[in-house]
């Protein structure tokens, strides 16, 4: 008895150390990611530790505590948030908007000091939202919001689920003071483009209203009763300022505090600047303007704030903002203008997409003349009026939005606004999901549905048939001589008609009908893609011509066969199941298959293993010898995996002609790009077999599980 207790708490004492290392190996990957930038732990060794981690705290429950990393999710969920008065106050921040204002500034400040030059340090300022987080002996104990900057809520257990949030300090070593016993820190909590984009399409994909912009997502991630929620969201932190701490211990220099706490182990907002002049001031001012777009997360500003301790006290504030710092804010990307009228435009689904017109403003030097209203609850929760004056906000690339109404600039003339409940352009019921936010329209061969889903099956990634834009496409259903895709492949029994047509000479008929002919051979992916299924951009589309052989196959999948697809989710695999049970599509399908359309065979499934294995691709700009989905197909068959946004982790991007920003951004994160010539040299390399572990042509696909 006596020995197996004994053998027991060995046992215990060989958990506890193993937890231990555990821990530690899991915090120094939190580390090198978040704060040093320069990871040395892959991805599969954290995931590894963690799992291990997990296993061991869920056989003895005793060994979990607050601060070990597992903690960082799955707390149960509020009622409501807790209030927490903030020891000092959370001060907002004056603005300037050029350098007369900066230089004003730095003049009261010399004033106030008798000095004639104040060292500054200038960091981003950052679109999110500002957190204190309180330490006691090392420990994250509490988390609150702004508030109203003298209280906030305590959102500590959302607060824990951030993995760049430290659970525990480190200490500092370097000659630096150790850990203080309590430790208030501020900063921003913020989305990352890239994490921003990931999330709007799961809320798109959930039919659930997009959000605005990253810094309203980030709020909304971080105010969810349900830490889960906020735990699935890829939030960031950086910490800007040592909050209330005993007043021994205050650095003696806002950068010494900044330094301090990157050895604490808080990530720092990068590129923060030590400025001996204000001229230096200024140009860094403008540096951050210059990088703005490039960066993945938004900026809408860069504060400037006075190194010395000692003059800050001595600067003091005036009402809630400190005369020692300043926010110089970039132009605004925002415009006023009215709202003309509001056209809704009908997609390939069937989605009634209602669109603002604008009388034309310039907004940062471009002419925005309409802004996307996304759905009809959009414009209920903005009370917009037609005639009304409004704020419409441009940011990077994405397409201007409606943010505010200014309802004190009403004057009676606005017109209340009524959603359509028929299709504008077929006149049928329009019909709205429960707990979606769109509305489509009922009717499948609506005139203005039938001309997208031609343009989308015609166009490039799906059909790619040359000569069939969507202006042609329109003027072919208007003459009734297209009902559906398949139509198309009949199109050569009607040359007379089409010839009849304007701007159809002889040649440029002959010429569509030979690309029409020739699309019919297309890849399968293609074909699945241009069918245009609710949630089947390019990528899931790939993922089924991976599995399925045919259409016709596909058509017979059970909802199970689809849900097992890896990379699947449950709703797009019900969006797939319920398209193929439709009677009309498999009508249809039938029909594509009659009028000689005989896709290439699907490919087998990417493999989990292959040359390029835990790869990852991003793909941006146009690609001269392929489309972007069989770039992605062959990638994938390869092992690589294929991603929508560039992040840190990206391996390369694939940059071909037009990029946008993708490329932008894979230069701000030094992620290695490939040209063209790069990518096919790489495919054939990797596809040219000898490599141990890739599959013969001939050999059985591997399922990838
Ligand atoms: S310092 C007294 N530094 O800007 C100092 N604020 O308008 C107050 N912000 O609520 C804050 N980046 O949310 C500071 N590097 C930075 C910042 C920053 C973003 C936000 C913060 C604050 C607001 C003030």
């Amino acid at each position: 008895m006596g020995e197996r207790l004994d053998d027991q708490i060995a046992d215990v004492d060989g958990l506890r150390r193993r937890v231990a290392e555990l821990r530690a190996t899991i915090d120094r990957g939190n580390y090198e990611y978040y704060i040093l930038d320069n990871p040395t732990l892959s991805d599969a060794e954290w995931d590894a530790a963690m799992r291990e981690l997990r296993a061991i705290e869920e056989a003895h429950p005793v060994l979990v505590t607050p601060d070990s990393p597992t903690q960082r999710v799955g707390a149960t969920p509020l009622g409501a948030f807790a209030t927490v008065t903030h020891p000092l106050p959370m001060l907002s921040l004056g603005n300037v908007f050029d350098e007369a204002g900066l230089r004003e500034w730095a003049a009261r400040v010399y004033k106030i000091t008798g000095r004639d030059a104040v060292e500054c340090v200038v960091e981003p300022k950052i679109d999110g939202l500002a957190v204190a987080l309180t330490y006691e002996e090392g420990r994250l104990t509490v988390g609150a919001t702004r508030g109203d900057g003298f209280t906030g809520e305590d959102v500590t257990q959302n607060l824990r689920t951030i993995r760049a949030i430290p659970l525990r300090l480190r200490e500092p070593g370097d000659g630096l003071p150790p850990v203080p016993p309590r430790l208030e820190v501020r900063g921003e909590v913020f989305l990352p483009r890239s994490g921003f984009a990931a999330i709007n399409e799961k809320q798109a994909e959930a039919g659930k209203p997009l959000y605005a912009n990253p810094r309203n997502a980030a709020a909304g991630s971080l105010r969810q009763l349900d830490p889960g929620i906020t735990a699935a969201r890829p939030l960031r932190f950086f910490a800007y300022q040592v909050g209330s701490i005993e007043r021994a211990l205050t650095p003696r220099a806002h950068w010494d505090a900044l330094r301090w706490l990157k050895a604490l182990g808080f990530p720092l907002s990068p590129d923060s600047a030590l400025c001996a002049t204000l001229d230096e001031v200024w140009e860094r001012c403008r540096w951050w303007q210059e990088r703005r777009d490039a960066l993945d997360f938004e900026i809408d500003g860069a504060v400037v704030k006075v190194n010395q301790t000692g003059l800050q006290e001595e600067l003091g504030q005036v009402a809630r903002e400190p005369r020692w710092a300043i926010a110089y804010k970039f132009p605004a990307v925002q415009g006023v203008t009215r709202l003309d009228h509001i056209e809704i435009n009908v997609g390939r689904t069937g989605a009634l997409n209602p669109l603002a017109f604008l009388d034309p403003v310039q907004i940062g030097g471009v002419t925005v003349g309409r802004a996307t209203l996304h759905n009809e609850d959009q414009i209920r929760r903005l009370d917009l009026k037609l005639g009304d004056w409004v704020v419409v906000e441009r940011r990077g690339d994405v397409i201007p939005q409606i943010v505010k109404v200014l309802a004190e600039r009403r004057d009676g003339s606005e017109r209340e606004y009524h959603f359509p409940t028929s299709c504008p352009t077929c006149g049928s019921t329009v019909e709205r999901v429960a707990g979606e936010a769109m509305s489509y329209c009922t009717n499948a061969s609506c005139p203005a549905q039938l001309k997208e889903r031609l343009a989308h099956f015609a166009g490039r990634g799906a059909m790619d048939i040359e000569g069939l834009g969507a202006e042609r496409v329109a003027q072919f259903v208007d003459a009734g001589l297209l009902g559906d895709v398949a139509d198309l492949y009949l199109l050569h029994e009607r040359r007379d008609a089409l010839l009849a047509l304007e701007r159809m000479a002889e040649k440029n008929t002959d010429n569509l009908l030979r690309a029409i002919e020739a699309s019919k051979g297309r890849p399968l992916a293609r074909l699945i893609f241009g069918l245009g299924i609710r949630h089947v951009g390019e990528r899931n589309a790939g993922l089924l011509a991976g599995r399925f052989a045919s259409l016709e196959e596909l058509c017979r999948a059970s909802l199970e066969d689809l849900v097992a697809i890896p990379g699947f989710g449950a709703i797009v695999a019900q969006s797939v199941y319920d398209f193929c049970q439709e009677g009309r599509n498999q009508a249809l399908i039938a029909k594509l298959a009659a009028v000689g359309v005989r896709p290439e065979g699907g490919r087998p499934p990417a493999p989990t293993d292959g040359p390029l294995a835990g790869k990852s691709f991003v793909l941006t700009g146009r690609l001269d010898s392929l489309t972007r989905g069989e770039a992605t197909a062959r990638l994938q068959a390869l092992g690589a995996t294929v991603a929508a946004t560039v992040t840190k982790k990206t391996d390369y991007v694939v940059v071909g002609e037009d990029a946008g920003s993708k490329a932008e951004r894979a230069a701000a994160l030094k992620r290695p790009t490939l040209d063209e010539p790069a990518l096919l040299a790489l495919l054939a390399e990797a596809e040219g077999g000898g490599t141990p572990g890739a599959a013969s042509p001939d050999e059985e696909p591997v399922p990838a599980s």
